[in-house]
This record gives C-alpha cells, sequence and structure tokens, in this order.
C-alpha cells in the first residue's frame, strides 16, 4: 500500500509533491521520491520517510509545474534508494510512480531484457516504466496509446501516475485495483492514491474507476474507459477533516485493518496459489525447501501475536507435513540453553520485522548453524535481513498496536507453508491441495460475511460485558492459539484482564475462577473435539459462568446451552482460526472503545518492541 501524488498546474510543483507525501506517509514509510518537469525532468528519491527526502533535495533546484511524488511500501525489492519510487525508463521518456503489485513482472522484464533493456531496480514497477517505452518508441504511437497498450500486458493491480518527458503538459492517471483520487483545482489537477494527499488545495475530487486512464493538463481533464470511450467526470465534494481521512470512514486505524483483512489476506496469497492450473508457489523459499522438508525438527520463534500464530503453525506443519514442530517465546529461547539439532530449521515470525526478542533468537539459532528464515510484513526490516529465506505476508502497513491483519496473514503464510511441505512430501494428494486452495481463496469472502453480519450484534455484546473485571477464553485444537490471541487483544486494548486456556485445562485449575461474574469465550466451530467442547460449556453453565460462543452458522445445540452466540461460516478445521478470530478481534476493540480506552495506542505498549 503506497502514496502517490502528482500536480499539474501554475504553481511550482515539488512543495505540493512534499507536502502531499508527507499526508500520505501512513499508507507506506520506507522510502520515498519525485519527479519534477522543468527544463528537463529531474527525478529525486532515497530510502527513508519524506522529511529525509525533503534533507536530501535540501537547496538543489527542483523547477516545474508538472510533477509526481511517491512513499513505499515495498512489495518487490529491499527498501533501498534504487528500489524507491519514481522510476524512470531507460531512455528517459517515461518516469512513474506505482502503487500495487505486478504479478507476471518477472517474465516481461525478461522480454525486456532480451530487447536490450536494462535494469537499475529490483522492483516490478521498472518493468512497467520499461514496457510502456519499448511499445511507445516501437510504434512511434502517442503516449496515451502506449501506456494502454503496455498494460494490456499486465496482469496485476496498480495506481499509476506516469509523465512522458515527450510531452510535458500532460499528466497520465491509471487505475486497477488500487485506488485513485483526482484533484480539481483553479487551472490545476492533481492525482492522488488518497484524498488526504490534496485536501490542502482542493475538496473536489473525481474517483477514478476500474481501467480508467486520466488524462490531465493544467486546464483540462478527459477520463477514458478501458473501452476507449471519453465520459464526463462526476465531481465529489470531501466535507472530512484530514485526520479522518487517513482512516477512511473507520474511526481507528485498528477498526480499519480489521475491515481490510479480506483485502490483506488476498494479497497474501496473490500470485502463491492457484486452483487452476494448481499450484502453490512461495518463491521466497525455493532454495531452503530441501531444508525444511528434511529437518528433523521445525523451532517457529516469536512474541505476542507472532507467538500465536506459530501455534497454528505447529498444529498446521505436524497434522500435514509430519515434521516435528516446537513453537518458543523468543524472550525464552535467547537466554535458556535450547538443544539445538544440526539440521533443525528456524522460522522467526515478525510484523515488524524489529522485535529485539526475535532478533536476538534468531542470532543464538544462527550461532548454533541452523538454517533461519523469516515470516515478516515489513519489506527489508532487519529480520528478513538476518535470515537467508523467508516470506513475506503483505499485508499493507499495521499502525493499530494490536496486530489484527498481520495475524491473518501470518497464519496464511503459515497454511501455505504447511500445504507446500506436505504436498512435496506426498502427504497430500492432488485433490487434497485442491481443496485446501479453493476453501483458502474462499477465506476473505467468508471474512466480509463475518465482518458484515456480526459487528451490529457484538457492539451489542461488548455492551454488555464492558465493566467485568476478568474474561476468560476456552478451545481445543486449532482454536487454542485463537483463545490466547483473543485474550490478548482483550487485555492490550481494554486492560481487562483476560486469560487463554485450552478448553480441556479448565478442570485443572481455571474452573475454580468461574461464577455469575465471569464471561467465558469458548471457540466451538464444528471439528474434531466438538463434543467435548459442548461438555466444557456445559461444565460452565452448571457454575453460573456466562458462555459467549463463537460457533458454526445453523449450530442449534449450543444456542441452547450459551448465553450468546456469534456464528461464523464453515471451511476446514484447519482454516478456521482465520475465521474464528475475527469476532474476537471485534470484541475486544469495542469493549475497548466502550471503555474509552485509546485503541490505536494503548498505554505502555509500542508497534514495535525494539527493546528488551
Ligand atoms: C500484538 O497485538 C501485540 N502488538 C504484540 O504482542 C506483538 O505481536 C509482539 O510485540 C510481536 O511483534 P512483532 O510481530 O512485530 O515481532
Amino acid at each position: 500500500m503506497c502514496g502517490i501524488i502528482g500536480y499539474i498546474g501554475p504553481d511550482e510543483a515539488y512543495p505540493i509533491l512534499i507536502n502531499g507525501l508527507k499526508r500520505l506517509e501512513y499508507r507506506g514509510y520506507d522510502s520515498a521520491g519525485v519527479a519534477v518537469a522543468g527544463d528537463k525532468v529531474r527525478v529525486f528519491k532515497q530510502k527513508g520517510k519524506v522529511n529525509d527526502l525533503e534533507v536530501y533535495v535540501g537547496s538543489k533546484p527542483v523547477p516545474g509545474h508538472l510533477g509526481i511524488g511517491h512513499t513505499r511500501w515495498a512489495t518487490h525489492g529491499e527498501p533501498e534508494d534504487k528500489n524507491a519510487h519514481p522510476h524512470r525508463s531507460m531512455h528517459g521518456h517515461f518516469i512513474l510512480v506505482h502503487n500495487g503489485i505486478i504479478e507476471n513482472y518477472n517474465r516481461l522484464r525478461e522480454r525486456l531484457i532480451a530487447r536490450g533493456y536494462r535494469f537499475q531496480s529490483d522492483t516490478d514497477t521498472e518493468v512497467l516504466a520499461n514496457l510502456i517505452e519499448y511499445i511507445y518508441l516501437k510504434g512511434n504511437i502517442p503516449a496515451e496509446m502506449a501506456i494502454r497498450l503496455a498494460l494490456k500486458k499486465v496482469i496485476g493491480a496498480y495506481g499509476l501516475g506516469i509523465i512522458c518527458a515527450d510531452e510535458p503538459d500532460k499528466l497520465f492517471a491509471v487505475r486497477k485495483g488500487s485506488p485513485l483520487v483526482l484533484g480539481l483545482g483553479e487551472q490545476a489537477h492533481f492525482i492522488a492514491s488518497d484524498a488526504p494527499a490534496i485536501m490542502d488545495y482542493t475538496r473536489k475530487v473525481v474517483y477514478l474507476n476500474e481501467d480508467e486512464m486520466a488524462i490531465l493538463k493544467s486546464d483540462n481533464l478527459t477520463i477514458q474507459s478501458g473501452k476507449n470511450n471519453f465520459h464526463k467526470p462526476v465531481v465529489n465534494i470531501i466535507d472530512q477533516d484530514i485526520g479522518d481521512l487517513e482512516k477512511g470512514s473507520f474511526p481507528h486505524y485498528m477498526l480499519k485493518e480489521i475491515f481490510e483483512q479480506p483485502a490483506s489476506i488476498r494479497d497474501t496469497f496473490r500470485g502463491r496459489i492457484s486452483e487452476k492450473p494448481l499450484s502453490l508457489h512461495l518463491g521466497g523459499l525455493f532454495h531452503v525447501l530441501p531444508a525444511l522438508m528434511a529437518a528433523p525438527r521445525i523451532i517457529i520463534l516469536g512474541c505476542g501475536t507472532s507467538w500465536h500464530a506459530g501455534l497454528i503453525g505447529e498444529y498446521l506443519i505436524e497434522e500435514f507435513a509430519r515434521i516435528p514442530v516446537e513453537v518458543e517465546y523468543a524472550s525464552e529461547f535467547r537466554y535458556r540453553h535450547p538443544v539445538i539439532h544440526a539440521g533443525d530449521v528456524i522460522i522467526a515470525i515478525s510484523q515488524s520485522g524489529e522485535t529485539a526478542d526475535t532478533m536476538a533468537a534468531i542470532r543464538k539459532a544462527k550461532e548454533a548453524g541452523s538454517v533461519v528464515l523469516g515470516i515478516c510484513n515489513v519489506v527489508g526490516s532487519s529480520i528478513p535481513r538476518e535470515t537467508v529465506a523467508g516470506v513475506y505476508t503483505h499485508a499493507g502497513p499495521e499502525i493499530g498496536v494490536a496486530s489484527t491483519k498481520a495475524f491473518t496473514s501470518q497464519v496464511t503464510v503459515l497454511t501455505m507453508i504447511a500445504m507446500l511441505l506436505a504436498w512435496k512430501k506426498g502427504l497430500l494428494s492432488r485433490e487434497q491441495l485442491h481443496g485446501f486452495i479453493h476453501e483458502l481463496e474462499m477465506i476473505p469472502g467468508k471474512i466480509q460475511d463475518i465482518l458484515e453480519h456480526n459487528h451490529k450484534s457484538i457492539r451489542d455484546l461488548a455492551d454488555k460485558y464492558k465493566d467485568v473485571n476478568n474474561f476468560l477464553y476456552l478451545g481445543r485444537g486449532y482454536f487454542f492459539p485463537v483463545a490466547l490471541e483473543g485474550a490478548l487483544k482483550l487485555k492490550e486494548i481494554s486492560y481487562i484482564h483476560a486469560e487463554g486456556y485450552p478448553a480441556a485445562e479448565m478442570k485443572h485449575g481455571p474452573i475454580a475462577l468461574i461464577d455469575e461474574n465471569m464471561p467465558v469465550v469458548v471457540i466451538a466451530p464444528r471439528d474434531d473435539s466438538y463434543d467435548k467442547i459442548v461438555s466444557n460449556i456445559r461444565e460452565i453453565k452448571a457454575r453460573k459462568g456466562k458462555v459467549i460462543a463463537i460457533v458454526n452458522e445453523k449450530d442449534t445445540l449450543i444456542r441452547e446451552l450459551a448465553d450468546h452466540v456469534l456464528e461464523i461460516p464453515s471451511t476446514l478445521q484447519a482454516l478456521s482460526p482465520l475465521l474464528a478470530v475475527i469476532p474476537l478481534q471485534l470484541l475486544a476493540y469495542h469493549i475497548a472503545v466502550l471503555r474509552g480506552c485509546n485503541v490505536d495506542q494503548p498505554r505502555n505498549l509500542a508497534k514495535s518492541v525494539t527493546v528488551e
């Protein structure tokens, strides 16, 4: 998720670009750059934040009334100066900024190299810049036609701002799958991935639709649909204030990120799984697959929510790939004297890629000679640089301290790893793999259902339980780590004491806590231990406990027993954690809001714990 801005008009472009990029840094912040067309097109870009870019440009002249800018959330290519946007085509005819993912960029890059093109970066975006230029020069055609023809060869999602050096009176914008908004100023036009970037200059906006291309001059705007017909732009007036716009229509980043999960999970598996042809491909593990398949044991390291995801990974990998797995708190692993066998493979899980305990545990494992892999969300962060291979979760920036979309993306990656290992070891048939991939592709839609149909009832439930002092969360099998995660969400943002337990553990102590003041969330979708979890609910009810049960749709039995039920769609047992966690995220969020807590920045916590 990157931030794009563009301007064409009577004013100097550079200050407008910089100001707009600062408004967009919440969308991505690992590198930034601008291109301004004056007597020539000057490009300034580098790793770091927008302020670093400003310092880098310093007092250098950046004249021009046409420009584009970009703040990056890396998906391909580490955050380095060379990978920052804008990207200029090899012969300098096109300069562009891109928000999205081009899935077939490797093949396009090879074809361009075969035609004499050379590349300066590792990004998919530079491939697009050179592809447009190649078609433009070969066909000797106008820029907008070259752009159209090039995009017909692209598979993926893009929001683009493009300058053609030969036509410096035009700014081109195209969208497919990534948002783009056009701003209408006084004899000026703007483009942006999000309205906050241009609200200091205009509140009149046009939202570009799928497959549309806009050609913006300072005094004229035309919009061309994918079928090449033009239509009159529909102008909207923005009346929200800037702060709210960065969260879209959401009051908090956490709620926005909960609702982003259908999209973020799609981004996590995009280009990695397909039903026709049947394929499961994790490019980042290609070179270490033999070591993984031969591993006598896999040790998963993590902290907090990442540790919970690791527990689900243990259940998945042991059930399907039959490789022993141990999940360790990184903070414990780093200080105790673990026995690490030659051949053990370590998987470190971290959203931020900067957690100090996880970093230290990785170094301890490397000293023992282990192969260490990473599952991270922030491209180019410290942990991916410390590990020999890994898988990026592609969940996009997670701003809220309480991790939500990163967790479900981590679990999605672990599911793909377990399936890949099982398949390669011959433990999963093509039919079974196809079934998994089909169901995994259905998960985003099922999460959307939960978000649409459960949100109000969860908010009502939160109102009933916002003043309690304790909560218990219980689950069996795959739902035990989900119980831990639900408890962590509640305690870290509402400050209510909450504990997660394996449901069967109740009789070994926790059941002493049960009385009419103890709400118990029981995660009870139909699975192998359904009858057992029903018994646990009966035990709680026999002691007057209040039961909030997460059940599959049409579950009539538990509806009779529990005080409240929250329904989730059915899916494969191994994929159910991705659905069961959603109501728990929403319950924690609404209780915290009702208690007046600072949901996005809870007391005593930080988004990335870079200290011990
Ligand atoms: C989860 O909601 C918390 N913010 C926290 O437990 C977090 O998961 C933990 O600090 C690990 O962070 P990481 O994934 O960035 O390494």
